[in-house]
């Protein structure tokens, strides 16, 4: 990681605080680390129509492919409880077409708790493009 743990902690935090969220008041903040040490962050952002909601994981990620980066390194997850991160099936599934089984990924609870995962821990079995090649 070109940027530590604590600093990647921070921008999640601080991209958290932007968190949209006005129907579940639930905000959650995301950070990534690009392999060429580009750094991206994004917010939950919610919807009147509420399945339009964005979680933060995939802004972050969105933001990171459309300036040019798809592969991704590391990244953070925070959320504003004391109960740590678990990021839903929807952005692990994104998370996998822009990760390797190794990356790593950090699950964090507000109060700066948290613990590191390889994706493929966090979603074994995942379902690539590999899989309708044959
Ligand atoms: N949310 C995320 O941003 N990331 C996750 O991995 C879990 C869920 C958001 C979506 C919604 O705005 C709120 O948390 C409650 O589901």
């Amino acid at each position: 990681m070109t940027i530590d743990e604590k600093t990647l902690f921070s921008k999640a935090i601080t991209a958290m605080n932007q968190a949209y969220a006005p129907y579940s008041n639930y905000s959650v903040g995301a950070a990534l680390v690009t392999e060429d040490g580009s750094v991206y962050t994004g917010c939950n952002i919610e919807n009147a129509s509420y399945g339009l909601t964005n979680c933060a994981e995939r802004t972050a990620i969105f933001k990171a492919v459309s300036e040019g980066y798809k592969q991704i390194k590391t990244i953070i997850i925070v959320n504003a409880t004391s109960e740590m991160s678990k990021p839903c099936g929807a952005c692990r599934q994104v998370m996998s077409e822009f990760m390797g089984p190794d990356s790593q990924v950090y699950l964090a609870d507000k109060d700066n708790n948290f613990k590191e995962y390889t994706f493929k821990e966090i979603l074994p079995l995942a379902f690539s493009d590999k899989d309708m090649d044959k």
